[in-house]
């Protein structure tokens, strides 16, 4: 437990800080969970700053960042700010496409110390991968990043979210981490914010090709271990719980915009009505600990019923704020991938419905797109879908 500031309660420290360094990616996922509105190059934060954030990471507690973005080796002083990660003892993950001039920096991150990679893959076959991330000759470039990775020594994780475009690939995902020498492979499925919100019919599946990888990843976790370990996000859609988003809102994460707002969770932005503080106008510390945006969902005080009462409300923490408000339009309201939502029946018969048809093109992640008036309007329990 660490003393945030004098006066406020002792809180437990956060175990994460996403620092998403920059929006720029030569990639444009439709399933990115970036906000619609991205940031632009002039107004990302400098090195000094970035650096003072991540000293008082450090003194808060914080002992893991993640190096993120957008591609976060688009930013020309990704080795320095690795390198302050080093030297304050924070973990260091970078969490990149491997593609642009990804594989240029590798050698002199592992020279000042980085200690994790984690490479995005999209698809297997080459010609899906590059529809999917929306760039030719992406998978020769991450399959060369990969290789440099392992040649140095450094863990890998190779992250695959998974959505109708490539869950017929589950077991070809899996053959490529063992064949690329990843020590852990995500089988992330599509969680539905930012660009995946807007692009939910193209990318649902259905509810047989869900179990179906599920099947696939229990099987195949029997027979690697020890070699591989493969972590399972299944979709939520098709869920009877929620996941504690986030470890739980204000418990374990603080993400740090390109710009330098402080969010409890990449999607937050969506929740209109909360007040973000800067790291240009407050500490980390303070952010932490006072923010009305951590403070607004922290704990259980602010739930309504059936969360309220429930007895899994410490082990979920009432699930997604951000699909809570998507979905139900009340972003305290029980996030309604919860069975026990009066809007879960509608969610699972909403994703039936989508994964039905024909899926429509992809909306790819670009930034100055306009593309707020696709995004859809809540449900509520007597509307038709
Ligand atoms: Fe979790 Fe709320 Fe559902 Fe209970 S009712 S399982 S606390 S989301
Ligand atoms: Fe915001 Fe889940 S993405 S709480």
């Amino acid at each position: 437990m660490n003393a945030i500031t004098p006066n406020a309660p002792a809180l437990p420290a956060p175990v994460g800080l996403l620092a998403e360094l920059t929006h720029r990616c030569p990639l444009r996922c439709p399933y990115c969970s970036n906000p619609l509105e991205l940031d632009r190059r002039s107004g990302e934060l400098d090195t000094a700053t970035w650096q003072r954030v991540l000293t008082e990471a450090a003194a808060l507690g914080v002992l893991h960042v993640h190096l993120s973005g957008g591609e976060p080796t688009a930013r020309n002083d990704i080795v320095e700010i690795t390198q302050t990660c080093a030297k304050l003892g924070l973990y260091s993950n970078l969490i990149t496409s491997g593609v642009g001039g990804a594989l240029a920096k590798l050698d002199a991150l592992y020279d000042v110390g980085l200690d994790h990679v984690q490479l995005s893959v999209q698809g297997v076959d080459a010609a899906n991968a590059e529809k999917i991330g929306g760039l030719k000759n992406a998978q020769p470039q991450k399959f060369a990043f990969a290789e440099r990775v392992t040649q140095l020594g450094l863990p890998l994780t190779l992250n695959s979210v998974i959505h109708r475009g490539n869950i017929h690939e589950v077991e070809g995902f899996i053959d490529l981490a063992v064949t690329l020498g990843a020590k852990r492979l995500e089988v992330a499925h599509t969680q539905y914010y930012g660009w995946a919100y807007v692009n939910r019919a193209a990318l649902m599946p259905n509810k047989a090709e869900v179990d179906r990888s599920i099947r696939i990843v229990e099987a195949a976790r029997e027979r690697l271990k020890g070699q591989l370990v493969i972590d399972l996000v299944v979709p939520d859609y098709y869920a009877k719980y929620p996941k504690a988003c986030a470890g739980g809102w204000g418990r374990k994460l603080m993400n740090v915009t390109p710009a330098g707002k402080v969010l409890p969770c990449h999607a937050a932005e969506t929740i209109k009505q909360l007040e973000f503080w800067y790291v240009t106008d407050h500490s980390l510390g303070d952010i932490w600990a006072n923010s009305p945006a951590f403070t607004a969902y922290r704990g259980t005080d602010w739930m309504q019923e059936p969360c309220r009462s429930c007895d899994r409300r410490e082990k979920d923490w009432g699930g997604c704020r951000c699909q809570a408000l998507a979905l139900a339009g009340d972003a305290a309201a029980t996030d309604p991938a919860c069975s026990l939502s009066p809007l879960h029946a509608k969610v699972r018969d909403l994703a039936t419905e989508e994964a039905a048809e024909t899926p429509p093109d992809y909306t790819y992640r670009t930034i100055g797109s306009n593309v707020q008036s696709n995004v859809r309007s809540p449900l509520n329990e007597e509307a038709p879908l």
